[in-house]
């Protein structure tokens, strides 16, 4: 390589000089300021796929506004989501944690939907209090919903969440390939079970602080076949017209279809079935829009006016952020089984993902200080927990040190928000690059923090 080489990688990533770059910074010298393990969001590149995400749903859907409501779950720095904020984003959540935070990151509450089962009299009384729509989970929240905002002397913006049935569909899960999808959606605790909807509709009636403003579904990660797609907003739609119905010609200003968009760079481990294309998000939204569209028509229901809304997750943020971890050993066996390993201060437990990734590596991986350099061996990267921890199982790495930086690629979903202090580990901190800047937005925390809530009874002392 030359001295003045410059490789384009995707996203924000490239390669300078045999140096790994994210934005203007090089990830080797990100390690050495901030320490390791330690999470790197790229501001350019979530503010790019938030505008690729909202011109694309807006370029399918000419009926009426569209709205991007990420995941927060996904990544839940307040920071990531002033960013956001910013670019227009509202937000899904689970909990009042999530809210919290949601609120803490500037979301505009008109577009928080406050999902999830079982809330409670403290999240809904939060939610309705900001004007924050409340995701109906089943009917014992409706009841809720409506003491609460009479209780406030407002009125609660509800939605429900259904479980349509794709009865004629006969395609197995990507995550449990022995389970059909209909199945498994059907079976996932989620959504009011449809018989208890239809039920439940009646009691609108005598809800006269609740607005039911729409509908949501949200099936999950199952498949990117663009069927599945296709047969999850027929179903939809054709529950939506039997629960109209009910409730005397009910036309929604309001259609949420979730999230679970894959995308092509996620290697998530809990996947089964990794082969075939993945659409690009256009393709989805294109599939979801086309479809809605199509069988609305069908059932006789107007799409004029009709907000729709999508709640990606894991297809908006995955390739945001980069995971850096440093090289604290090297091992070889030369005798019984040769053998290379590379000890490195990160673990499972901050990456979400299993311990023993003998089929496939769980990311993409480079080392950020030899960018460049041809692979010298096969080795197992191995994390730092007392497990096995065969994070990566015999790849090739170049001849490596001591003090080597590895940048794990995509790693910007559902990584930090799963990590846990197991061996009482403190958990990684987070960065922000935006350009050649670079800081913390979430500290590294401590063996202090580890502890900070254990009590000692007095017996003990
Ligand atoms: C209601 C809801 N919306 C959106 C998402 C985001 O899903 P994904 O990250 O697969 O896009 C989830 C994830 O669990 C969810 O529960």
């Amino acid at each position: 390589m030359s001295s003045d080489s410059v490789t384009q990688l995707s996203g924000s990533l490239s390669i300078r000089n045999g140096n790994l770059y994210l934005e203007e910074c090089n990830v080797a010298e990100l390690a050495e300021e901030f320490g390791t393990p330690l999470y790197v969001v790229s501001e350019t590149q979530l503010r790019n796929n938030y505008r690729r995400f909202s011109s694309a749903l807006q370029s399918c859907w000419h009926e009426g506004e569209s709205r991007i409501l990420p995941a927060l779950k996904a990544n839940p720095a307040i920071a990531v989501r002033r960013i956001l904020s910013q670019e227009g984003a509202g937000c899904d959540i689970f909990g009042p944690g999530e809210l919290e935070a949601a609120i803490r990151g500037g979301t505009n509450p008109e577009m928080i939907s406050v999902n999830g089962s079982i809330k409670d009299r403290e999240i809904i009384t939060r939610a309705i209090d900001i004007g924050a729509r409340v995701v109906l989970d089943s009917r014992r929240e409706l009841q809720l919903c409506n003491d609460v905002a009479r209780d406030l002397g407002k009125t609660a913006n509800v939605m429900l969440r259904l479980k349509p049935y794709m009865a004629s569909l006969q395609t197995p899960s990507d995550f449990l390939p022995t389970w059909q999808i209909k199945d498994l959606t059907q079976i996932i605790k989620y959504g009011i079970p449809t018989s208890e909807v239809v039920e439940m509709v009646g009691l609108f009636e005598n809800c006269n602080a609740v607005n039911l403003v729409g509908y949501h579904i949200h099936m999950g990660r199952h498949s990117k076949d663009l069927k599945v797609w296709e047969s999850l907003v027929e179903s939809y739609v054709c529950l939506m017209a039997r629960l109209g119905e009910l409730l005397g010609g009910y036309v929604p200003k309001f259609v949420d279809f979730g999230g679970g968009f894959p995308t092509p760079d996620d290697c998530d481990t809990d996947v089964a079935i990794k082969e075939g294309p993945t659409p690009a998000i256009e393709e989805y939204f294109g599939c979801i829009t086309g479809t809605f569209r199509k069988a609305m028509d069908a059932v006789g229901l107007p799409v004029k006016g009709i907000t729709i809304e999508v709640e990606p997750g894991r297809s908006l943020h995955n390739n945001t952020a980069i995971h850096l971890t440093r090289v604290r050993n090297v091992k070889e066996e030369k005798e019984n089984k040769p053998w290379h390993w590379a000890e490195v201060d990160t673990s499972e437990v901050f990456l979400g993902i299993g311990g023993l990734n003998l089929d496939a590596p769980p990311f993409d991986y480079i080392v950020a200080n030899k960018a460049g350099q041809e692979s010298t061996h096969d080795s197992d990267i191995v994390g730092m927990t007392c497990n096995a921890e065969m994070l990566f199982h015999q790849v090739p790495m170049p001849h490596t040190e001591e003090g080597d930086v590895i940048a794990f690629l995509n790693a910007g979903s559902y990584k930090e928000p799963c990590a846990n202090n197991f061996n009482a580990l403190p958990r990684p901190g987070m960065a922000l690059v935006r350009g050649d800047h670079c800081e913390m937005i979430r500290r590294h925390e401590t063996i202090e923090d580890v502890f900070l809530r254990d009590c000692i009874p007095g017996h003990l002392v």
